[in-house]
């Protein structure tokens, strides 16, 4: 069976986690590609969380993950861009949700407020659930702004 392409990236903040994450996707079917930060030296988030983002944008990986330490500044940065939906994911039932009603492409994850054994639980559900369709199809093409 072909390996799901899966973007991954942090900063210093989410670092550790997105190692044991790493080590976590790669033992399952998953093929995964890091995007930096490579060590635990202070970094700037928006200067690895673009290059993840616009490789999930442009189809390159079916879905992206991002750590830093509140999640909160990686999940702006990625949100930026067109056809990204990107959710700020603290708990399992709201990763889940995120995928089956929001059709959420980057899980984003608070590395400094979950345990590792939530964040294993919180990515699994993310990248096991399908979307829905139907009404949540309606409300997330209403999503993107319209440039006259
Ligand atoms: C880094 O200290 C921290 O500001 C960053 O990881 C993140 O929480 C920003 O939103």
């Amino acid at each position: 069976m072909k390996k799901k392409k899966i973007a991954i990236v942090s900063d210093h903040a989410g670092f550790y986690l997105k190692r044991k994450l790493l080590d976590f996707l790669n033992k399952q079917k998953y093929e995964v590609k890091d995007f930096g930060t490579f060590t635990e030296e202070m970094v700037d988030y928006p200067d690895f969380g673009h290059k993840m983002a616009e490789a999930v944008a442009a189809g390159e990986y079916e879905l992206g993950i991002s750590i830093c330490g509140t999640g909160n500044g990686i999940n702006m940065t990625a949100n930026k861009h067109q056809g990204i939906r990107s959710a700020l994911c603290w708990n399992e039932e709201i990763s889940r949700l995120a995928r089956a009603h929001n059709d959420a492409n980057v899980c984003a994850l608070p590395g400094r407020f979950i345990s590792e054994s939530e964040a294993y639980l919180i990515v699994r559900v993310f990248l096991e659930t399908d979307f829905e369709g139907g009404r949540h199809k309606r409300r997330i093409d209403k999503i993107p702004l319209k440039l006259y």
